[in-house]
Protein backbone atom coordinates (compact mmCIF):
# COMPACT_ATOMS: atom_id res chain seq x y z
CA UNK A 1 0.00 0.00 0.00
CA UNK A 2 2.49 2.57 0.98
CA UNK A 3 4.59 1.47 -1.88
CA UNK A 4 2.48 2.20 -4.08
CA UNK A 5 1.72 5.45 -3.09
CA UNK A 6 5.48 6.39 -3.10
CA UNK A 7 5.73 5.20 -6.43
CA UNK A 8 2.91 7.40 -7.80
CA UNK A 9 3.70 10.45 -6.14
CA UNK A 10 7.36 10.09 -7.43
CA UNK A 11 6.15 9.56 -10.96
CA UNK A 12 3.70 12.40 -10.50
CA UNK A 13 6.68 15.10 -9.37
CA UNK A 14 8.56 13.52 -11.98
CA UNK A 15 5.39 14.74 -14.82
CA UNK A 16 4.80 17.88 -13.20
CA UNK A 17 8.49 18.86 -12.66
CA UNK A 18 8.92 18.55 -16.38
CA UNK A 19 6.29 19.97 -17.58
CA UNK A 20 6.69 23.28 -15.18
CA UNK A 21 10.04 23.71 -15.77
CA UNK A 22 9.87 26.50 -17.43
CA UNK A 23 8.60 28.87 -14.41
CA UNK A 24 11.48 27.70 -12.88
CA UNK A 25 10.23 25.19 -10.77
CA UNK A 26 12.67 22.38 -11.18
CA UNK A 27 12.14 18.87 -11.88
CA UNK A 28 14.13 18.58 -8.18
CA UNK A 29 11.00 20.00 -7.03
CA UNK A 30 9.44 17.46 -4.71
CA UNK A 31 6.13 18.17 -5.39
CA UNK A 32 4.08 15.44 -3.71
CA UNK A 33 4.65 17.56 -0.58
CA UNK A 34 1.64 19.29 -2.00
CA UNK A 35 -0.47 16.56 -1.99
CA UNK A 36 -3.64 16.29 0.58
CA UNK A 37 -2.92 12.98 2.61
CA UNK A 38 -4.55 9.86 2.67
CA UNK A 39 -6.35 10.45 5.93
CA UNK A 40 -7.76 13.40 7.99
CA UNK A 41 -5.73 12.31 11.05
CA UNK A 42 -7.67 11.47 15.01
CA UNK A 43 -6.78 10.24 17.85
CA UNK A 44 -6.96 6.06 18.65
CA UNK A 45 -9.30 7.18 21.53
CA UNK A 46 -11.51 9.49 18.72
CA UNK A 47 -12.06 7.88 15.27
CA UNK A 48 -14.20 9.39 13.67
CA UNK A 49 -17.87 7.93 13.04
CA UNK A 50 -21.27 9.34 10.76
CA UNK A 51 -22.64 9.54 14.68
CA UNK A 52 -19.84 11.64 16.27
CA UNK A 53 -19.66 13.69 13.31
CA UNK A 54 -23.84 14.47 13.67
CA UNK A 55 -23.33 15.31 17.48
CA UNK A 56 -20.33 17.40 16.77
CA UNK A 57 -22.04 19.41 14.16
CA UNK A 58 -25.07 20.16 16.13
CA UNK A 59 -22.63 21.63 18.83
CA UNK A 60 -20.42 23.11 17.02
CA UNK A 61 -23.25 25.48 15.94
CA UNK A 62 -25.23 25.83 19.24
CA UNK A 63 -25.45 28.59 20.71
CA UNK A 64 -27.18 26.78 24.03
CA UNK A 65 -23.20 26.23 24.73
CA UNK A 66 -22.69 29.90 25.37
CA UNK A 67 -24.51 31.40 28.80
CA UNK A 68 -26.50 33.57 27.41
CA UNK A 69 -27.73 31.49 24.39
CA UNK A 70 -25.96 34.18 21.73
CA UNK A 71 -22.75 32.51 20.79
CA UNK A 72 -21.68 29.43 18.62
CA UNK A 73 -18.11 28.30 17.74
CA UNK A 74 -19.52 29.19 14.02
CA UNK A 75 -20.55 33.32 15.85
CA UNK A 76 -16.26 33.31 15.41
CA UNK A 77 -15.50 30.42 12.64
CA UNK A 78 -18.25 30.70 10.13
CA UNK A 79 -17.93 29.43 6.15
CA UNK A 80 -19.32 32.53 4.80
CA UNK A 81 -15.97 34.04 6.68
CA UNK A 82 -13.47 31.65 5.27
CA UNK A 83 -13.77 29.84 8.70
CA UNK A 84 -13.08 32.99 10.81
CA UNK A 85 -15.50 36.22 11.40
CA UNK A 86 -14.57 38.90 9.49
CA UNK A 87 -13.55 41.15 11.89
CA UNK A 88 -9.73 42.37 13.29
CA UNK A 89 -10.76 40.97 16.93
CA UNK A 90 -12.85 38.02 17.94
CA UNK A 91 -16.41 39.62 19.12
CA UNK A 92 -17.25 37.10 21.70
CA UNK A 93 -20.67 37.06 24.68
CA UNK A 94 -22.28 40.52 25.19
CA UNK A 95 -20.21 42.27 22.61
CA UNK A 96 -16.99 41.96 24.17
CA UNK A 97 -13.66 41.81 22.49
CA UNK A 98 -11.16 39.26 22.35
CA UNK A 99 -7.22 40.18 22.22
CA UNK A 100 -6.81 38.27 18.83
CA UNK A 101 -7.54 37.72 15.60
CA UNK A 102 -9.77 34.70 15.10
CA UNK A 103 -8.28 32.03 12.77
CA UNK A 104 -9.50 30.15 10.47
CA UNK A 105 -10.62 26.61 11.63
CA UNK A 106 -10.39 25.20 8.27
CA UNK A 107 -7.29 22.25 7.76
CA UNK A 108 -7.26 23.07 11.90
CA UNK A 109 -7.50 19.11 11.95
CA UNK A 110 -3.95 19.22 10.26
CA UNK A 111 -1.90 21.04 12.54
CA UNK A 112 0.46 20.49 14.86
CA UNK A 113 -0.46 22.67 17.84
CA UNK A 114 -3.65 24.77 17.71
CA UNK A 115 -3.85 28.63 18.64
CA UNK A 116 -1.53 31.69 17.63
CA UNK A 117 0.82 30.86 20.63
CA UNK A 118 0.56 26.72 20.11
CA UNK A 119 -1.06 26.32 23.86
CA UNK A 120 -3.31 23.38 22.84
CA UNK A 121 -1.49 20.51 21.19
CA UNK A 122 -5.00 18.44 20.03
CA UNK A 123 -8.19 19.64 18.97
CA UNK A 124 -9.85 17.84 21.78
CA UNK A 125 -7.99 19.90 24.23
CA UNK A 126 -8.68 23.18 22.33
CA UNK A 127 -12.40 22.36 22.76
CA UNK A 128 -13.68 23.33 25.82
CA UNK A 129 -11.31 26.77 26.12
CA UNK A 130 -13.60 28.51 23.77
CA UNK A 131 -16.38 27.42 25.83
CA UNK A 132 -15.11 28.89 29.47
CA UNK A 133 -13.35 32.15 28.34
CA UNK A 134 -15.29 35.35 29.15
CA UNK A 135 -14.66 36.77 26.45
CA UNK A 136 -15.96 34.09 24.30
CA UNK A 137 -18.96 31.99 25.50
CA UNK A 138 -18.45 32.29 29.04
CA UNK A 139 -20.12 29.70 30.47
CA UNK A 140 -19.05 27.11 33.83
CA UNK A 141 -18.30 23.78 31.84
CA UNK A 142 -20.51 21.77 34.77
CA UNK A 143 -23.59 24.45 34.57
CA UNK A 144 -22.87 23.46 30.52
CA UNK A 145 -22.90 19.69 31.18
CA UNK A 146 -25.75 20.00 33.63
CA UNK A 147 -27.75 22.21 30.45
CA UNK A 148 -26.85 19.97 27.99
CA UNK A 149 -27.72 16.42 30.44
CA UNK A 150 -31.36 18.14 30.37
CA UNK A 151 -31.88 18.30 26.65
CA UNK A 152 -33.39 14.61 25.49
CA UNK A 153 -32.59 14.71 21.86
CA UNK A 154 -28.71 15.60 23.55
CA UNK A 155 -28.70 12.49 25.64
CA UNK A 156 -29.69 10.31 22.79
CA UNK A 157 -26.98 12.07 20.11
CA UNK A 158 -24.22 11.39 22.92
CA UNK A 159 -25.28 7.61 23.55
CA UNK A 160 -24.70 7.03 20.26
CA UNK A 161 -21.34 8.81 19.03
CA UNK A 162 -19.90 7.71 22.79
CA UNK A 163 -21.81 4.31 23.66
CA UNK A 164 -21.85 4.07 27.82
CA UNK A 165 -19.60 6.98 28.40
CA UNK A 166 -22.26 9.93 29.16
CA UNK A 167 -21.92 13.36 28.32
CA UNK A 168 -18.77 14.49 30.22
CA UNK A 169 -16.16 16.93 29.49
CA UNK A 170 -14.54 14.31 27.09
CA UNK A 171 -17.33 13.57 25.10
CA UNK A 172 -18.14 17.19 24.49
CA UNK A 173 -14.65 18.03 23.85
CA UNK A 174 -14.13 14.61 21.58
CA UNK A 175 -17.45 15.35 19.84
CA UNK A 176 -16.61 18.98 18.77
CA UNK A 177 -12.90 17.78 17.41
CA UNK A 178 -14.69 15.54 15.25
CA UNK A 179 -17.41 18.33 13.44
CA UNK A 180 -13.29 20.31 13.34
CA UNK A 181 -12.03 16.59 11.59
CA UNK A 182 -14.83 17.42 8.32
CA UNK A 183 -13.87 21.15 8.46
CA UNK A 184 -11.29 20.40 5.61
CA UNK A 185 -10.03 22.31 2.57
CA UNK A 186 -12.02 21.04 -1.12
CA UNK A 187 -9.78 20.51 -4.01
CA UNK A 188 -8.89 24.03 -5.35
CA UNK A 189 -7.70 25.08 -9.11
CA UNK A 190 -3.81 24.83 -7.35
CA UNK A 191 -4.33 20.94 -6.68
CA UNK A 192 -5.64 20.49 -9.91
CA UNK A 193 -2.27 22.14 -11.47
CA UNK A 194 0.14 19.61 -9.40
CA UNK A 195 -1.67 16.60 -10.50
CA UNK A 196 -0.75 17.60 -13.96
CA UNK A 197 -3.66 19.68 -15.55
CA UNK A 198 -1.75 22.71 -17.29
CA UNK A 199 -4.59 24.76 -17.58
CA UNK A 200 -6.24 24.92 -14.37
CA UNK A 201 -4.29 28.12 -13.61
CA UNK A 202 -2.93 30.77 -15.61
CA UNK A 203 0.54 31.81 -16.28
CA UNK A 204 0.62 34.59 -13.78
CA UNK A 205 -0.17 32.43 -11.08
CA UNK A 206 2.68 29.69 -12.37
CA UNK A 207 4.55 32.73 -11.98
CA UNK A 208 3.43 33.64 -8.62
CA UNK A 209 3.95 29.46 -7.46
CA UNK A 210 7.83 30.03 -8.55
CA UNK A 211 7.85 32.91 -6.43
CA UNK A 212 6.49 31.50 -3.95
CA UNK A 213 8.96 28.86 -3.30
CA UNK A 214 11.93 30.76 -4.90
CA UNK A 215 12.81 34.30 -4.59
CA UNK A 216 10.44 35.14 -2.25
CA UNK A 217 11.30 32.08 0.29
CA UNK A 218 7.50 32.14 1.33
CA UNK A 219 7.95 27.87 1.96
CA UNK A 220 10.44 28.56 4.25
CA UNK A 221 7.26 28.95 6.16
CA UNK A 222 4.09 28.20 4.22
CA UNK A 223 5.43 24.80 3.13
CA UNK A 224 2.96 21.20 2.88
CA UNK A 225 -0.38 20.68 1.87
CA UNK A 226 -1.66 22.97 4.60
CA UNK A 227 1.00 26.01 3.80
CA UNK A 228 2.38 25.91 7.53
CA UNK A 229 5.67 24.42 8.78
CA UNK A 230 3.47 24.52 12.25
CA UNK A 231 5.93 26.65 13.86
CA UNK A 232 6.02 30.25 15.47
CA UNK A 233 7.70 33.13 13.86
CA UNK A 234 8.02 36.82 15.01
CA UNK A 235 7.23 39.21 11.75
CA UNK A 236 8.19 42.37 13.34
CA UNK A 237 4.66 43.30 13.86
CA UNK A 238 5.71 45.72 16.46
CA UNK A 239 2.70 45.10 19.00
CA UNK A 240 2.15 44.35 22.61
CA UNK A 241 1.09 40.40 22.08
CA UNK A 242 4.10 37.96 23.46
CA UNK A 243 2.65 35.36 21.47
CA UNK A 244 4.40 32.20 22.27
CA UNK A 245 7.18 33.74 24.40
CA UNK A 246 4.30 33.79 26.88
CA UNK A 247 4.30 30.74 27.38
CA UNK A 248 8.09 29.71 27.24
CA UNK A 249 10.66 32.57 27.44
CA UNK A 250 12.57 31.20 24.66
CA UNK A 251 14.29 33.63 22.78
CA UNK A 252 13.32 32.03 19.29
CA UNK A 253 9.50 32.17 20.95
CA UNK A 254 9.80 35.84 21.40
CA UNK A 255 6.64 37.60 19.83
CA UNK A 256 6.43 34.62 17.60
CA UNK A 257 2.43 33.26 16.25
CA UNK A 258 2.04 29.73 14.51
CA UNK A 259 2.40 30.32 10.45
CA UNK A 260 -1.27 30.09 9.00
CA UNK A 261 -2.41 28.04 6.93
CA UNK A 262 -3.36 29.87 3.30
CA UNK A 263 -6.33 27.40 1.80
CA UNK A 264 -8.85 29.97 1.38
CA UNK A 265 -7.00 32.59 2.47
CA UNK A 266 -9.10 34.73 0.17
CA UNK A 267 -11.67 34.33 2.50
CA UNK A 268 -10.45 34.52 6.06
CA UNK A 269 -9.36 38.14 6.29
CA UNK A 270 -8.58 40.12 8.02
CA UNK A 271 -5.40 38.69 8.18
CA UNK A 272 -2.56 38.21 11.22
CA UNK A 273 -2.93 37.60 15.42
CA UNK A 274 -4.06 41.11 15.61
CA UNK A 275 -5.97 41.19 12.52
CA UNK A 276 -4.12 44.48 11.85
CA UNK A 277 -3.85 43.50 7.68
CA UNK A 278 -7.03 44.03 5.54
CA UNK A 279 -5.68 42.52 2.32
CA UNK A 280 -3.06 39.61 0.83
CA UNK A 281 -1.24 41.96 -1.04
CA UNK A 282 -0.11 43.91 2.07
CA UNK A 283 0.62 40.43 4.18
CA UNK A 284 2.56 39.55 1.63
CA UNK A 285 4.76 42.78 1.33
CA UNK A 286 4.93 42.30 5.16
CA UNK A 287 5.95 38.30 4.54
CA UNK A 288 8.15 39.14 2.12
CA UNK A 289 10.09 42.21 2.36
CA UNK A 290 11.00 42.22 6.00
CA UNK A 291 8.20 41.95 7.85
CA UNK A 292 6.58 45.88 9.11
CA UNK A 293 9.08 47.24 11.40
CA UNK A 294 12.70 45.02 10.11
CA UNK A 295 14.39 46.75 12.76
CA UNK A 296 11.99 45.70 15.50
CA UNK A 297 13.62 43.37 18.22
CA UNK A 298 14.19 39.50 17.66
CA UNK A 299 12.54 39.36 14.02
CA UNK A 300 12.79 35.31 12.80
CA UNK A 301 15.80 35.65 10.68
CA UNK A 302 13.51 33.83 7.59
CA UNK A 303 11.94 37.63 7.51
CA UNK A 304 14.29 38.79 5.48
CA UNK A 305 13.77 41.66 2.49
CA UNK A 306 13.43 39.77 -0.62
CA UNK A 307 13.02 43.28 -2.86
CA UNK A 308 9.90 42.21 -3.79
CA UNK A 309 8.35 44.84 -6.28
CA UNK A 310 4.99 45.82 -7.07
CA UNK A 311 4.30 43.06 -10.26
CA UNK A 312 5.72 40.16 -8.10
CA UNK A 313 3.81 40.90 -5.12
CA UNK A 314 0.90 40.74 -7.00
CA UNK A 315 2.01 37.62 -8.64
CA UNK A 316 2.25 36.29 -5.50
CA UNK A 317 -1.36 37.32 -4.74
CA UNK A 318 -2.94 35.67 -7.56
CA UNK A 319 -1.11 32.54 -6.64
CA UNK A 320 -2.77 32.77 -3.80
CA UNK A 321 -6.11 33.10 -4.99
CA UNK A 322 -5.59 29.42 -7.11
CA UNK A 323 -5.53 27.79 -3.70
CA UNK A 324 -9.06 28.81 -2.79
CA UNK A 325 -10.99 25.44 -3.12
CA UNK A 326 -15.03 25.17 -3.68
CA UNK A 327 -17.78 25.52 -0.95
CA UNK A 328 -17.47 22.74 1.45
CA UNK A 329 -20.67 20.39 1.93
CA UNK A 330 -21.15 21.44 5.23
CA UNK A 331 -25.24 22.34 6.24
CA UNK A 332 -25.59 24.35 9.14
CA UNK A 333 -28.15 22.74 11.22
CA UNK A 334 -31.72 24.77 11.16
CA UNK A 335 -32.99 22.59 14.40
CA UNK A 336 -31.48 21.77 17.05
CA UNK A 337 -31.86 18.87 19.69
CA UNK A 338 -34.36 19.23 22.33
C1 LIG B 1 -15.69 34.98 20.36
C2 LIG B 1 -15.15 34.31 19.20
C3 LIG B 1 -14.82 32.85 19.31
C4 LIG B 1 -15.66 31.82 19.65
C5 LIG B 1 -17.09 31.91 20.10
C6 LIG B 1 -14.90 30.61 19.44
N1 LIG B 1 -13.65 30.92 18.99
FE1 LIG B 1 -12.24 29.62 18.39
N2 LIG B 1 -10.89 31.09 18.33
C7 LIG B 1 -11.15 32.42 18.53
C8 LIG B 1 -9.91 33.14 18.67
C9 LIG B 1 -9.74 34.62 18.90
C10 LIG B 1 -8.88 32.18 18.56
C11 LIG B 1 -7.37 32.44 18.67
C12 LIG B 1 -7.05 32.58 20.15
C13 LIG B 1 -5.58 32.52 20.42
O1 LIG B 1 -4.83 32.04 19.57
O2 LIG B 1 -5.17 32.94 21.51
C14 LIG B 1 -9.54 30.90 18.31
C15 LIG B 1 -8.87 29.72 18.04
C16 LIG B 1 -9.51 28.53 17.71
C17 LIG B 1 -8.86 27.36 17.18
C18 LIG B 1 -7.38 27.21 16.85
C19 LIG B 1 -7.14 27.42 15.37
C20 LIG B 1 -5.68 27.58 15.05
O3 LIG B 1 -5.35 27.71 13.88
O4 LIG B 1 -4.85 27.59 15.95
C21 LIG B 1 -9.82 26.40 17.00
C22 LIG B 1 -9.64 25.00 16.45
C23 LIG B 1 -11.07 26.99 17.45
N3 LIG B 1 -10.83 28.29 17.84
C24 LIG B 1 -12.28 26.33 17.53
C25 LIG B 1 -13.36 26.83 18.22
C26 LIG B 1 -14.48 26.02 18.71
C27 LIG B 1 -14.63 24.53 18.51
C28 LIG B 1 -15.35 26.87 19.33
C29 LIG B 1 -16.63 26.52 20.04
C30 LIG B 1 -16.51 25.60 21.15
C31 LIG B 1 -14.77 28.20 19.22
N4 LIG B 1 -13.56 28.13 18.59
C32 LIG B 1 -15.38 29.35 19.68
C33 LIG B 1 -12.40 32.98 18.58
C34 LIG B 1 -13.54 32.27 18.92
C1 LIG C 1 9.33 33.36 8.71
C2 LIG C 1 8.19 32.57 8.30
C3 LIG C 1 7.32 33.12 7.21
C4 LIG C 1 7.64 33.43 5.90
C5 LIG C 1 8.99 33.31 5.23
C6 LIG C 1 6.42 33.88 5.28
N1 LIG C 1 5.39 33.85 6.18
FE1 LIG C 1 3.49 34.40 5.86
N2 LIG C 1 3.08 34.26 7.82
C7 LIG C 1 3.95 33.76 8.77
C8 LIG C 1 3.38 33.93 10.09
C9 LIG C 1 4.02 33.50 11.41
C10 LIG C 1 2.15 34.58 9.92
C11 LIG C 1 1.22 35.07 11.04
C12 LIG C 1 1.94 36.21 11.74
C13 LIG C 1 1.20 36.86 12.87
O1 LIG C 1 -0.03 36.84 12.91
O2 LIG C 1 1.88 37.45 13.73
C14 LIG C 1 1.98 34.74 8.46
C15 LIG C 1 0.86 35.27 7.84
C16 LIG C 1 0.64 35.26 6.47
C17 LIG C 1 -0.59 35.62 5.83
C18 LIG C 1 -1.90 35.96 6.55
C19 LIG C 1 -2.68 34.72 6.83
C20 LIG C 1 -3.70 34.81 7.94
O3 LIG C 1 -4.61 33.97 7.97
O4 LIG C 1 -3.58 35.70 8.80
C21 LIG C 1 -0.38 35.53 4.48
C22 LIG C 1 -1.39 35.79 3.38
C23 LIG C 1 0.98 35.13 4.28
N3 LIG C 1 1.58 34.97 5.52
C24 LIG C 1 1.58 34.94 3.06
C25 LIG C 1 2.97 34.80 2.90
C26 LIG C 1 3.65 34.91 1.64
C27 LIG C 1 2.97 35.15 0.31
C28 LIG C 1 4.99 34.74 1.88
C29 LIG C 1 6.14 34.90 0.93
C30 LIG C 1 6.28 36.23 0.39
C31 LIG C 1 5.11 34.51 3.31
N4 LIG C 1 3.88 34.56 3.89
C32 LIG C 1 6.32 34.27 3.96
C33 LIG C 1 5.17 33.22 8.54
C34 LIG C 1 5.90 33.41 7.36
Amino acid sequence: MKMKRDHGNALLSLIVGMTIMGTSVGASENLSKWLRPEAVPAPKDNQITPERVELGTFLYFDTRLSRDGTVSCATCHNEANGWSDGVPKAIGIEGREGPRNSPTVLNSAYQIRQFWDGRAKTLEEQALGPIEADVEMDIDLDELLKRLNNIEGYKVLFENAYPGEGITRDTLAKAIATFERTVVSTEAPFDRYIKGDQNAIDDNAKQGFALFTGKAHCTDCHDGFNFTDGSFHNLGLGDADEGRYGLKKRAAWFHAFKTPTLRDVTKSGPYFHDGSIKTLAEATAVCGNGGRFPNSEKVSPLIVDRGLNQEELELLVDFLKTLEGEPLNIKEPTQFPQ
